[in-house]
């Protein structure tokens, strides 16, 4: 009786298999002991659900331990990262399980475990635990993957501070392209500056999403591109939202400062117009010069002063805001 209850439940797995590959029209993936996976026309194929017939952009996706081990995707929020990533993981265990897959061709090296660091970056509201569990699982990853792997990494550093975010992926994307196992890594990112790595690390590779710019609209094609994204469309994808009209205004204007130079001569980041290295970045996102003298100014406490500190300390602020002048 148990048996066959277990081979009916055997047969209905694979029944529902057949028919979701006929009806999708999924194909006969390649799976052998090598260490490429190579997929043609990849499409997720819970979002293609959701989105209707011919609505789904499909993507190749190519990595290969010798020369594209770790694939860089950036680009804006809502441009498709987080999809492409799932949809390649997605590829790899419906092949594995014995299933046809979503996409027209795939040819995949048999992958021993899929390691994720995905998902707490859209639930930033959960905290600064967040971040604790975000580096626990990249520890993981770190620790534990193989030449056989699939790292899926996306955001990594985003629960933390820009520098430190920044940094943090930095340095883990270099730790898995430096390491003897050379996991095969899908590493997704909004920090632009990421895509220097490319410069040093043979086996990065850039990817981004197309995104067209039309009639002050952003239009995201969702069709993936070698190379760096030419530059953030995060903002227009702020007004899309509906930001108000004069924050949009002066992002845009701190963007443009930053573009000028992201570091000053000093190696310091330049975060805003007049921002002096001793500034923190903090204050100079948010304010001039002039914020932080009102702000040395709310700390005096004059009847403690003598005259000289008095004197001296009017001179300070004096010689600062004729720099701020200029
Ligand atoms: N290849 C695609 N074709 C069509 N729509 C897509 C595709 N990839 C993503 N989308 C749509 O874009 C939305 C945002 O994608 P997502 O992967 O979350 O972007 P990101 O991670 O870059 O912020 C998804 O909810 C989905 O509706
Ligand atoms: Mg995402």
């Amino acid at each position: 009786m148990k048996e066959a209850g277990l081979a009916l439940a055997t047969l209905d797995v694979l029944l529902s298999l057949a028919e979701a590959a006929q009806a999708r029209h999924f194909v006969r993936p390649r799976v052998d002991a090598g260490l490429v996976i190579s997929i043609r026309e990849g499409r997720h194929p819970v979002v293609e659900e959701s989105l209707g017939r011919g609505a789904f952009v499909p993507n190749d996706c190519y990595l290969d331990p010798d020369s594209q081990q770790i694939i860089l995707l950036t680009g804006p929020n809502m441009a498709g990262k987080s999809t492409y990533m799932r949809q390649v993981a997605l590829i790899v265990i419906l092949a594995q399980m014995g299933s046809f897959v979503s996409a027209s061709e795939a040819h995949l090296g048999v992958v021993d475990r899929i390691f994720t660091r995905i998902g707490a970056a859209d639930s930033l509201a959960r905290g600064e635990s967040t971040f604790m569990v975000e580096m626990k699982e990249t520890t993981r990853i770190l620790r534990h993957a193989s030449a056989r792997s699939l790292v899926l990494l996306d955001e990594v550093g985003r629960g933390t501070s820009t520098f430190d975010g920044i940094s943090i992926a930095w340095a883990v994307a270099e730790h898995l392209h430096d390491a003897e196992y050379r996991a095969r890594t899908l590493f997704a990112t909004h920090y632009h500056e990421l895509t220097d790595l490319a410069l040093t690390k043979d086996r990065v590779k850039n990817f981004n999403f197309a995104v067209k710019e039309w009639k002050g609209e952003v239009i995201f094609l969702r069709s993936l591109v070698e190379g760096t994204a030419s530059r953030s469309y995060g903002i227009h994808v702020a007004r899309l939202a509906g930001l108000p009209a004069g924050v949009v205004e002066r992002a845009k204007e701190i963007l443009n400062n930053l573009e000028r130079g992201e570091l000053d001569e000093r190696g310091q980041p330049r975060l805003a117009r007049g921002a002096r290295s001793q500034v923190s970045p903090q204050m100079a996102l948010f304010g001039s010069e002039t914020n932080r003298i009102v702000e040395e100014l709310k700390k005096v406490d004059a009847s403690v002063l003598t005259p000289i500190e008095a004197l001296n300390l009017l001179h300070v602020l004096a010689e600062e805001a004729k720099k701020e002048g200029r």
